[in-house]
């Protein structure tokens, strides 16, 4: 859901027929810009963005509602109401006759994606064993690639159509909007979240399940100390503020900051306009959007096999330095090569190719690690806080880019792929110096990870000196499996 919208914006956007009926202003300029003005100021217009961003404003309100849902409700009740505000939203918007249903059904499905952004990442790392948590996270991003290359496809395909190619486009959300419904009725919730709600026989029985294995005591009684601390904590936003979750909190938002001003939705939610202003006709554009597409889902492929073998940092540091060259020779590429609305095509698809090795980067580090890192740092008396602060976050600055995009496009230019460069180094940087290493650490016994950090020991006590609620010394209870880890190779 959240990916079919990501693709299928720009797309719709840059469609005659419904830039006709509800952004008539945007077609004549449009027009008269294909003679006159810079190509870079084409689709430059407020109420254009703000089709594409108001989804991303109802997602970062949602996001509050959602929170409360996944601590009361589970899971599995978040995702079907997620599901439900989707279909409404598919309805209002594919029939739009005004532009207000547009809106109103812009705000439902922005609903709809808060509320599955919240609840599946969690879904996903609580359902994980620990060994394999990074590789089933990343099928969240595998999922949202997909659902973007898909709509690439659906607008391609619409894109031919005489007439209400643009309904059909927003009516194909419907898909993933009833996958996600009828996953919220016939999944069980997390064993974590059924404990937390006093499930308790029911959690046993799918962790055995899950697991596959009859004595599943072990990871029971882990997740009834999680959750029984938890239950201790009786506002978990006021708690996250707390000194103590500072490097889970920062870490988390700062990820979200960094993820979107990687520039990648400056790609996805307007690449086919990003290609017509390249020159390139309107099919030519949309056939570039499904090649970056596919690009996208493979290379995310790579992250599910790499993730839990060399980690979550080299992934990181590596794709920025990717990122670095292929933005900066983009830049240079356009700052020579587009003169007015004119550029040769074989510059035009070297930086297509560009393009193709900057998102590759991307969605095997940035995008899939930018969820799962929070999904799994968090205790789990802040998780869903955390995941609800995660979500508005990343929300906060994907409508800030999708609102901005193409204005500053207009404004810098071909510097804009400098700005977003810039913004890469300091990536680097935080990453090399402030997140640690998580890969297979169990989710209940992450906080080891701080106390060991050269910075965030600052922020977290060592366990020896906090009393258990059950009074048990946390570090008894914990040493065994990060010996294990150890013994795994695993570097803190
Ligand atoms: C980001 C989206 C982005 C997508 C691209 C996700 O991780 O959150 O904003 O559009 O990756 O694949």
């Amino acid at each position: 859901m959240f990916g079919y919208d990501v693709g299928i914006s720009g797309g719709v956007t840059s469609m005659d027929e419904f830039l006709a009926k509800f952004f008539p202003a945007v077609l004549e300029k449009k027009r008269a810009a294909a003679a006159t003005e810079s190509a870079y100021c084409k689709y430059d217009d407020q109420k254009l963005q703000a089709f594409t961003s108001s989804l991303y404003i109802a997602a970062l309100v949602s996001t509050f509602f959602s929170s409360y849902t996944t601590m009361h409700y589970g899971r599995k009740a978040t995702m079907l109401i997620a599901g439900i505000a989707f279909c409404l939203g598919v309805i209002f918007t594919a029939a739009a006759a005004e532009i207000i249903m547009l809106i109103i059904g812009r705000v439902l499905l922005g609903w709809g994606v808060g509320f599955a952004n919240q609840a599946v990442p969690l879904y996903l790392s609580e359902m994980a064993p620990s060994k394999w948590r990074g590789a089933l996270n990343i099928l969240f991003q595998l999922a949202v690639t997909i659902g973007i290359l898909f709509a690439n496809l659906v607008n391609y395909g619409t894109e031919k159509m005489a007439r209400n190619g643009w309904r059909v486009s927003l009516a194909i959300a419907g898909l993933p909007a009833i996958f996600i419904t009828l996953g919220g009725i016939l999944l069980p919730d997390t064993p974590n979240s059924l404990v937390q709600r006093g499930k308790h026989e029911r959690a046993r029985q799918v962790l055995r399940k899950i697991r596959g294995i009859e004595n599943v005591e072990e990871e029971f009684d882990d997740i009834l100390i999680a959750s029984n601390e938890a239950a201790a904590v009786k506002h978990p936003f006021r708690n996250i503020l707390k000194r103590r979750n500072r490097p889970q909190l920062v870490i988390s938002m700062i990820l979200q900051f960094f993820q979107q001003f990687t520039g990648i939705n400056a790609i996805m939610f307007y690449a086919p306009v990003l290609f017509q202003t390249l020159g390139f006709a309107s099919s030519a554009s949309l056939y570039s959007a499904v090649i970056v597409g596919a690009v996208n889902v493979l290379a995310t492929c790579v992250a599910i096999t790499l993730v839990d073998r060399i980690g979550r940092r080299w992934l990181l540091l590596e794709a920025c330095i990717q990122m670095f060259v292929a933005q900066t020779a983009i830049a240079i590429i356009l700052a020579l090569g587009l003169d007015g609305n004119y550029m040769p095509t074989y510059l035009g698809w070297i930086a297509v190719a560009l393009i193709c090795v900057y998102v590759s980067s991307f969605a095997w580090s940035w995008g899939p690690l930018g969820w799962l890192i929070p999904s799994e740092i968090f205790p789990l008396e802040t998780r869903s806080a955390g995941q609800a602060i995660t979500v508005s976050t990343n929300m906060v600055f994907t409508f800030l880019i999708a609102q901005v995009f193409l204005s500053m496009l207009c404004t810098f230019k071909w510097g804009i792929f400098l700005f977003f460069a810039a913004w890469v180094v300091v990536m680097f940087l935080f990453t090399y110096f402030f997140i640690p290493e998580t890969k297979g650490i169990p989710i209940e016994e992450m906080d080891l990870v701080w106390t060991r950090h050269w910075f965030w020991k600052n922020y977290v006590p060592h366990p020896d000196t906090l009393a258990h609620p059950n009074g048990i010394p946390m570090e008894a209870m914990k040493t065994s499996k990060l010996e294990d880890g150890a013994a795994n190779g695993h570097k803190l």
